[in-house]
């Protein structure tokens, strides 16, 4: 994944790496209007928390990129109308909301400067918050290594990994910071149904970086691990309650079960713009529901009768009390409760 970015700035427009498209056709979407970032967030061409967060806050520089730098008035307007529709992409990942929060303020301490000036510090604030997700990721892995035996098979849900972040990954990070140490670990990939992340884009990015990887259907991670092959499950984040519950996607929780049934540890990787400092637990994370046809197709076929209901949460959540650890770029707190996390929030 050396040379392929998520999200990246280029010449007053926001280049984003198509998610929807992977493995089977690398296309890099060259985006001038911010609407289109907030379709792109919607239908998943770019997506993971922090690379949604760090997506958004390049989407709130482009909706005053070209605007009139002499009426005040209306870049008002724009950048408000903007992180407002940015705010409404996608309701789970936390790291949605504290990088428009960021943008926000940037906006405020910089109003009463000339506008190229505002626009100039609103860039560099976005840039910024691509730059430091790259560092904490780089930090988690760092630090989150030391969780994995010198030889070790890490079972992974979803995609946490470079795709997903500004680089290098929150889960994968861990992994290629183990890799880069000398150990020798291999990965089983679950597929992730319905939008198969685990599948198009874990495997994709690890085969990218020559890194062994095995694919599994989500419903083989049982008997996987009742047979041996896995010494640790490690995936990543879209928020974390203050004591210590965990959104991710959508069966992850069945996979923390099975860990603490088979007592294989069970790693939890996100930066400190995953944690939410206003909820108590997991209850109170709202959980984005989607479309039933993400179902009822598998990729563009027909998988289900198609008027049958649809269930279909993206996440949910695995409560405190079945995480072996949460790694940020801050330190690793093990068996996660509302005590030992507000320690590390301080
Ligand atoms: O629906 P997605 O693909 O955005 O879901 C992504 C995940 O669940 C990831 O595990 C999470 O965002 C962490 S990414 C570092």
């Amino acid at each position: 994944m050396k040379d392929l970015h998520a999200v990246s700035w280029l010449n007053g427009k926001v280049r984003l790496l198509d998610q929807t498209k992977l493995p089977e056709e690398l296309i890099l979407l060259e985006i001038s209007d911010y609407r289109h970032i907030v379709s792109s967030i919607k239908n998943l061409v770019v997506r993971g928390a922090p690379a949604i967060g760090i997506a958004a806050a390049f989407g709130v520089v482009l909706s005053v990129w070209n605007a009139d730098e002499s009426d005040r008035a209306e870049f008002l307007t724009r950048v408000n109308t903007a992180i407002d529709e940015l705010k409404g992409t996608r309701p789970t990942a936390k790291n949605l909301f504290w990088a428009l929060e960021k943008m926000r303020n940037t906006l405020s301490r910089n109003l009463s400067r000339p506008l190229r000036h505002v626009k100039e510090a609103m860039l560099k604030e976005a840039q910024a918050i691509l730059q430091d997700d790259i560092d904490r990721c780089r930090r988690i892995g760092d630090l989150g290594q030391e969780l994995l035996p010198l030889r070790a098979t890490v079972l992974t849900h979803c995609n946490a990994g470079a795709l997903a972040t500004g680089g290098h990954g929150t889960a994968l990070g861990i992994i290629r910071s183990a890799i880069e140490k000398g150990k020798k670990i291999k990965v089983f990939a679950d597929e992730t149904r319905p939008l198969l992340q685990g599948a198009r884009l874990t495997t994709f990015e690890l085969l990218e970086d020559d890194i062994d990887v095995t694919l599994i259907t989500d419903n083989t991670a049982a008997f996987a691990m009742k047979k041996g092959l896995i010494d640790i499950v490690v995936v990543g984040a879209d928020r974390i309650a203050r004591n210590g519950d965990v959104a991710n996607k959508v069966g992850t929780y069945g996979l923390s079960i099975l860990a603490k049934e088979h007592k294989i540890p069970f790693v939890v990787a996100a930066p400190l713009s995953t944690f939410d400092r206003e909820i108590e637990n997991g209850d109170e994370i709202p959980i984005e529901e989607r479309d039933a046809n993400e179902v009822r197709f598998f990729g563009s076929t027909q998988a289900a009768p198609e008027d049958v209901p649809v269930y279909n949460p993206a996440f949910d959540v695995t409560p405190h009390n079945f995480i072996s650890a949460i790694v940020t770029e801050k330190g690793i707190v093990r068996f996660p409760n509302a005590e030992k996390l507000a320690a590390l929030l301080k």
